[in-house]
């Protein structure tokens, strides 16, 4: 309920401008965002890259003018040449949403993200790195995987992203298991309907161990992207000696990805930067009640803000 609530009001314009104006809002998002620019992005995939890798997300999302999807080309572009001269590019990757490159514009929407996702790849292969695709909500999925698809053809190392709760997604990942193919696997973020989605949290995690399944049978490269500590567990047994990662959100269980990657584990964080961060963190907020209660803490000013 409170989950639904909070994934309605990350789309509202209203809950958006009411969260921009609070300082103190900008104070908390802080825990989950690395900072407004690209150099506030760089500086925080320095640090971690010392021990983890990275992959940094330019925040943005249902864009509905032209201008603006061109405007994340060229952040993406100029986020990848720092990556490049700061010699970066071979522990960070970039993550990109297809709605923030123009799919929903009314008129050639699809092809114009394509266009769009086709220049950051070919960046970040002269960067000497690769993208991932995010997925969005299930109206999309179709979308998504077929312009995955256009993009392998000239850039076969982009990845993407499949999510557990949806009912489609096992039979995904054995379509997507193949030689090369680099799937972040989530549980998936959005408010979906029961009819394409579990909602159970038991059956979203089951959901999740037989695509784990599918992905760790298969010939591509699975990233395990989950902070829950018994889908963690369950990815390390049944990877064996397969070659795989794991992946979690900045700000989220910090502690877990220093000692799994103490332990020799491939460990990347998707770290998003940008000024376009009220629909990302709400759904962090979504995600776990907790938050919410600080969030509202530190909006009544009963503690400190961190
Ligand atoms: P779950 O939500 O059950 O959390 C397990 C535990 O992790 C919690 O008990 C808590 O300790 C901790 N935790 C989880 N979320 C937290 C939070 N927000 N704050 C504090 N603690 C938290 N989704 C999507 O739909 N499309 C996408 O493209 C992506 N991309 C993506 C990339 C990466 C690298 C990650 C890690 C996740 C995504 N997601 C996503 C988000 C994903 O679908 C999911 O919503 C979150 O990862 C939370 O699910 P968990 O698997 O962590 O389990």
């Amino acid at each position: 309920m409170l989950r639904s609530v909070l994934i309605s009001a990350s789309r509202s314009a209203r809950c958006r401008a009411l969260a921009e104006r609070a300082p103190v809002v900008r104070a908390v998002v802080n825990r989950f965002v690395a900072g407004a620019g690209v150099d506030d992005a760089i500086r925080v995939c320095r640090e971690l890259a010392a021990d983890r890798l990275v992959s940094l997300d330019h925040l943005g999302e249902d864009t509905l003018e032209r201008e603006q999807a061109t405007a994340t080309v060229d952040a993406y572009r100029t986020v990848l040449r720092r990556l490049d001269d700061e010699g970066l590019a071979a522990r960070a990757e970039v993550s990109v949403k297809l709605s923030a490159l123009g799919r929903a514009l009314p008129v050639d929407g699809e092809k114009i993200a394509l266009e769009n996702t086709r220049l950051i790849c070919a960046a970040a292969a002269a960067a000497g790195t690769r993208v991932t695709v995010d997925m969005e909500d299930h109206t999309t999925t179709d979308s998504t995987l077929a312009i995955v698809r256009a993009l392998r053809v000239d850039f076969p190392d982009t990845g993407t992203v499949l999510q557990a709760y949806l009912k489609r997604t096992e039979a995904d990942c054995a379509d997507f298991a193949g030689p090369g193919s680099r799937i972040r696997l989530c549980k998936g973020a959005y408010d979906e309907p029961a009819s394409v989605a579990f909602r159970k949290k038991s059956e979203v995690a089951a959901s999740y161990v037989r695509c784990l399944k599918v992905l760790m049978r298969g010939k591509g490269y699975p990233m395990v992207a989950t902070h829950d500590p018994r889908l963690i567990d369950i990815a390390g047994e049944l990877a064996g000696r397969i070659d795989f990662e794991y992946q979690m959100l900045y700000g989220i269980r910090p502690d877990v990805q220093q000692r799994l990657a103490a332990q020799g584990r491939k460990m990347r964080v998707y770290v998003p930067y940008g000024t376009e961060w009220y629909p990302y963190f709400v759904r962090r907020l979504a995600e776990r009640p907790a938050n919410v209660a600080f969030f509202l803490r530190a909006l009544a000013g009963a503690q400190p803000v961190r």
